[in-house]
């Protein structure tokens, strides 16, 4: 697919079909998150790629009530995170492994678009609750979770309007000029 098309194609659907997620496509994901750019090369990023049927359902139990019913059809959780020390500090005082983490994650969400693959991250999780059921150490910030399926050809009928809307409809964006200047 050209990389314009991949781009126009990724969405945050809640519709998914059950696929399978091979080991292979899971290190192809990865390999394309780790081509991110990041400060120093310090490659920040960690993932856990969630697939099991108990560990999914574990997972499921983590996310913000107005996100279960969507997302326990989800076939893959990936769950991104890192800590402030596996990136750089400037001496400022500014951290850098956020920006890079969510960089090697666009590069992921776009690589299983590109495998007919629906991405769909979300902020409405605890992040304690989601580090101790992975086993993650003490000082891991899980910083997103990302539910992953095949797309579904019928709308999930537990949707609420506005869910329906997003996805029959494009997701709205900011004009150029809202975000970016020339000068
Ligand atoms: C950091 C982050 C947090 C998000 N949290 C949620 C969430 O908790 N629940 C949800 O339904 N969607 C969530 N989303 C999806 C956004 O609503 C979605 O990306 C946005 O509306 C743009 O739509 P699009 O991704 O289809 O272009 C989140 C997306 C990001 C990047």
């Amino acid at each position: 697919m050209e990389f314009e098309a991949v781009i126009k194609q990724r969405r945050s659907l809640r519709s998914f079909a059950p696929v399978e997620v091979s080991d292979a496509v899971i290190r192809e994901l990865g390999a394309a998150a780790s081509r991110a750019p990041s400060c120093s090369n310090k490659q920040p990023w960690r993932f856990a790629f969630v697939r099991s049927p108990d560990a999914l359902e574990r997972m499921v139990e983590v996310l913000a009530p107005g996100n279960v019913l969507w997302a326990k059809q989800a076939s893959m959780i990936v769950a991104v995170w890192s800590f402030a020390d596996l990136d750089c500090r400037t001496p400022d005082g500014r951290d850098y492994y956020q920006f890079d983490t969510g960089m090697a994650t666009a590069l992921l969400l776009l690589a299983a678009t590109e495998r007919d693959l629906i991405t769909h991250p979300v902020a409405g999780f605890d992040p304690h609750a989601a580090r101790n059921v992975l086993g993650l150490p003490e000082q891991a910030q899980v910083i997103t979770l990302i539910m992953v399926g095949g797309r579904a050809k019928e709308i999930f009928p537990g949707l609420k309007d506005w869910q329906i809307k997003a996805e029959s409809e494009p997701s709205s964006r900011i004009q150029f000029e809202g975000f970016a200047t020339i000068v």
